[in-house]
């Protein structure tokens, strides 16, 4: 800047003299010296400017290196691969804060977060929070610089004012619902905890996950973060393209490899051409829950993590199970965070989270070994750029990245043909084909992972079996579609129809519907997650709706504000909805509850008895709904989504 200044000031300098030459007729010399000037100063500005422009000081930044070239280096050879990656959430994930990136839009915003002022306004073109710093008493006035989420959620990050570090807005943008609420509800945790994600956080943690060839650059009296790209760009999946790039330039090469039997070319990495585990790893970089190993924790502050798409991920993380307890990157954290386990893991180590997809597929019994053939992988369902015969809207693919299909039975049948026979199938699910029961992954991928105020599929390839529930607490398959029916009903047609053993059942599995217990006593994930089923067809379908309102009025007033807020949604996809209009996620416990208890008196309850649902011909035994409540599982619950 200083030297473009200086250039310009030169220029005027020089403008006397020029002056001075074209009265003396000297035109000539004084084209040129003026001509001179302004290249000059051309020159130094162009060279300049832009440089000091692209380099803020106050928030992480971009910077390709360690071979790593940045996804407009791929754009020119690869135009339609570049422009599904251009529409896919893995794109969005990490954004500077600007009017086009920010999804709410506003001039200015006078928000609440438990009765703490927050307000957003634009000055120009930053944005600037002003709140309350922390637990302290202390207002801050900041600019927001980077934006997390495009999907579900989006949050903000406001520069801290130490060199590149950032902090989190207490407040997350809710995408579907155009909401903004405070971090502490949309995330599933005790209704007590205030704290949040500390200074830096970005910095250290999620950074690693939600850019490309992050760089933490952290240490005592430095914030120097960078990453090669934000989001997760083309080199995140494919590796550091700038042999790729260089080599390609040559248009021979090109030609060769375009008209080879093989388009095969070894400069870059295509997850598809390697085995079932590398495929996996490559996405299980994100999609896990792993710790850099030990002898890589140096260099990863400084250089990041040393893993490249194609190698294999232990070598460089890792990946946290239950069965390897002893491993001392994982005792560590163990020794900081002894519920570690239980905030992402059920007890057999399958996640109960989102976003770690990763344990399931390679546990599943279709990954195998990883190496056969048939094996399975994240790309036997998903695909990361959309097949040009793909006749979906585009918004539609970026959702959950499935190839066409693939949310379908051709998931499974594309490697267990033998299902595909109707008659087959009708046999194996005992469902009629056309029924929501004769679903694959509904039986063998359900959904018992939480995150993002949704429940998710589980990813690991598993039979409906009573005895796992009864180990682990994980809802059975079948239960989350019947949700009006018991736990020895299951067992009994698993047993009947598959031959399953039979197990002895504790009283209340055996008498009370699997679903009336989960959502009145089951720990704050499984009642989120079951306030989920309540409100999807599938379930709506087998279990009916009718006997539901008491139960999910109930969970309007729960203490985990994720909770009421799902249970919310649910209650209003139903037939009969009651008026919510005037109903709160955030309302003080005491208002929730006498909301709820109105809409449970105002519930007619159907002409029927079914002691399990708890209904008789009287209406709802209110006596045993209130048994059953007082004995809810409050140990407290965190889930690290
Ligand atoms: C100068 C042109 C050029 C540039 C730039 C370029 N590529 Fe390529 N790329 C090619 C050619 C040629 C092939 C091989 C034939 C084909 O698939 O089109 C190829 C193939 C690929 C493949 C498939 C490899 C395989 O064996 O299955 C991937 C993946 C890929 N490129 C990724 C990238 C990424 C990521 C970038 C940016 C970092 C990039 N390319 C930049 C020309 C280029
Ligand atoms: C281990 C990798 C990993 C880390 C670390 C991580 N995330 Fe994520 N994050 C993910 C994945 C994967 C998803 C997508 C989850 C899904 O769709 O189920 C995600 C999704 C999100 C979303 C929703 C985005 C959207 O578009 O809706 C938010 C918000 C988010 N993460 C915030 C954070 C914050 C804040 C941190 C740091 C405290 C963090 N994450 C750390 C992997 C990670
Ligand atoms: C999240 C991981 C991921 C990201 C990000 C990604 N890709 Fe891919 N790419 C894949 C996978 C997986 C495949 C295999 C086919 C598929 O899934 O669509 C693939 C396939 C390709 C292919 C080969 C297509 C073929 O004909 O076989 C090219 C070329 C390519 N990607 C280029 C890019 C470029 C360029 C970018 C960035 C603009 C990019 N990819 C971003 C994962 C990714
Ligand atoms: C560098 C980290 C990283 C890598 C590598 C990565 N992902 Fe992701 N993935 C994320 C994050 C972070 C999100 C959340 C993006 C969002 O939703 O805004 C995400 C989102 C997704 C989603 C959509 C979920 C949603 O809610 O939007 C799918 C599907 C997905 N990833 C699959 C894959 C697959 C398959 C691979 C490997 C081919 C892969 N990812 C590689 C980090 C990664
Ligand atoms: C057998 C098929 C299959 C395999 C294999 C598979 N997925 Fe999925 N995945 C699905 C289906 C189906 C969904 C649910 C989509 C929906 O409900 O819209 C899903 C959802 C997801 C989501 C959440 C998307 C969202 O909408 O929030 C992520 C992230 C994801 N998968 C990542 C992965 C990763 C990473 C792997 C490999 C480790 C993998 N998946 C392997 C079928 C599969
Ligand atoms: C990429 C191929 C592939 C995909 C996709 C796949 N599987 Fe598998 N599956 C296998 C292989 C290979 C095995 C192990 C060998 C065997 O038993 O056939 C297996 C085993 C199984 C088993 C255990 C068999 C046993 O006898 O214990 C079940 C259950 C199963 N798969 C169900 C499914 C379901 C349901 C889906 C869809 C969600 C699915 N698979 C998707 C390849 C696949
Ligand atoms: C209504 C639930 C249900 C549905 C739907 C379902 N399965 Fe199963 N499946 C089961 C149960 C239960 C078992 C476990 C049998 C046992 O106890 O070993 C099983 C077992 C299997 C096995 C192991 C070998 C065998 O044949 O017993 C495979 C493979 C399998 N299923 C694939 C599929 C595929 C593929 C689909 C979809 C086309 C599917 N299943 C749909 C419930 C279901
Ligand atoms: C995706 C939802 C879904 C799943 C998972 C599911 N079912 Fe069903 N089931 C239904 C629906 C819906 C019906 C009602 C008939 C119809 O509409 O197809 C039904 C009907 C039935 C019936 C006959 C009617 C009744 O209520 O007596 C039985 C028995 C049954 N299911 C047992 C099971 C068992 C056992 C499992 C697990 C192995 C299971 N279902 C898994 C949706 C499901």
């Amino acid at each position: 800047m200083e030297a473009a200044i200086t250039s310009v000031l030169a220029l005027l300098a020089l403008l006397p003299l020029a002056l001075q030459l074209l009265r003396a007729s000297r035109r000539g010399l004084a084209f040129v010296l003026i001509g001179a000037g302004i290249a000059v100063t051309l020159a130094l500005a162009t060279s300049l400017l832009p440089i000091e422009r692209v380099i803020p000081s106050n928030r992480p930044i971009e910077r390709p290196q360690d071979g790593y070239v940045g996804s407009g280096s791929c754009r020119s050879c690869h135009p339609g691969e570049h422009a599904s990656w251009a529409n896919s959430h893995h794109r969005a994930m990490t954004q500077q804060a600007t009017r086009e990136t920010l999804l709410a839009k506003f001039d200015a915003l006078d928000l609440d977060c438990f009765g703490e002022p927050v307000s957003l306004r634009w000055r120009g073109d930053e944005l600037w929070v002003s709140m309350q710093r922390g637990t302290s008493s202390e207002r801050i006035d900041r600019p927001v610089v980077q934006l997390t989420g495009s999907h579900h959620a989006q949050a903000l990050w406001y520069s801290t004012g130490n060199e590149r570090e950032l902090g989190i807005v207490p407040l997350v943008y809710r995408v579907a619902e155009r909401r903004w609420l405070p971090f502490h509800a949309v995330f599933l945790m005790p209704p007590e905890w205030r704290t949040l994600p500390a200074d830096g956080t970005w910095n250290q943690n999620c950074n690693g996950c939600h850019t490309t060839h992050s760089m933490p650059r952290v240490d005592t009296g430095r914030v120097d973060t960078m990453a090669a790209e934000f989001g997760i760009a083309c080199e995140a999946c494919h590796g550091p393209g700038e042999r790729h790039c260089n080599e390609n330039r040559d248009p021979l090469r090109r030609h060769k490899i375009r008209t080879s039997e093989e388009t095969f070319d070894e400069t870059v990495e295509n997850p598809t051409r390697m085995n079932a585990a590398r495929d996996a790893e490559t996405c299980g970089q994100c999609h896990s829950v792993s710790i850099v190993n030990r002898e890589h924790f140096d260099s990863w502050r400084e250089q990041g993590s040393p893993f490249r798409p194609g190698q294999e991920l232990a070598k460089s993380q890792l990946v946290v199970s239950i069965a390897d307890q002893d491993a001392p990157e994982l005792r560590r954290k163990l020794q900081q965070d002894p519920q570690f386990f239980s905030h992402t893991f059920w007890n057999d180590g399958l996640p109960r989270v989102t976003g770690r997809e990763f344990h399931g597929v390679v546990s599943s019994p279709c990954h195998d070994d990883g190496n056969g053939l048939r094996a399975m992988a994240c790309t036997s369902c998903h695909a990361m750029h959309q097949e040009e015969s793909d006749g979906r809207e585009t918004a539609e693919w970026a959702k959950s990245q499935l190839k066409p299909g693939m949310d379908g039975n051709v998931a499974c049948t594309q490697c267990h043909p033998e299902f595909t026979d109707l008659s087959a199938l009708q046999e194996h699910t005992h469902h009629a084909a056309d029924s929501p029961g004769s679903n694959c992954m509904d039986c063998h991928m359900p959904h018992t992972s939480y995150g993002l105020l949704k429940a998710m599929r589980s990813h690991r390839v598993e039979s409906p079996r009573v005895a796992d529930e009864v180990r682990t607490g994980r809802p059975n398959a079948c239960n989350l579609c019947h949700l009006d029916r018991t736990l020895a009903w299951t067992e009994g047609h698993l047993a009947q129809w598959y031959g399953q053993p039979r197990l002895a059942l504790a009283d209340e599995q055996a008498t009370v519907a699997a679903g009336a217990r989960w959502l009145l006593q089951g720990d704050a994930g499984v009642r989120a997650l079951i306030a989920w089923s309540a409100g999807w067809s599938p379930a709506q379908r087998a279990s009916g709706t009718d006997w539901m309102q008491p139960y999910l009025a109930q969970l309007l007033a729960d203490p985990y504000y994720a909770v009421r807020f799902v249970a919310a949604r649910s209650l209003r996809t139903q037939p009969a909805a009651p008026d919510l209009a005037s109903y709160d996620e955030l309302l003080p416990q005491a208002d929730a509850a006498a909301f709820a208890r109105r809409l449970q008196d105002a519930w007619q309850a159907p002409r029927r008895s079914n002691s399990e649902i708890l209904l008789d011909d009287r209406g709802l035994q209110w006596e045993a709904f209130r048994r059953l409540l007082a004995r809810r599982d409050d140990r407290p619950v965190f889930l690290a989504e």
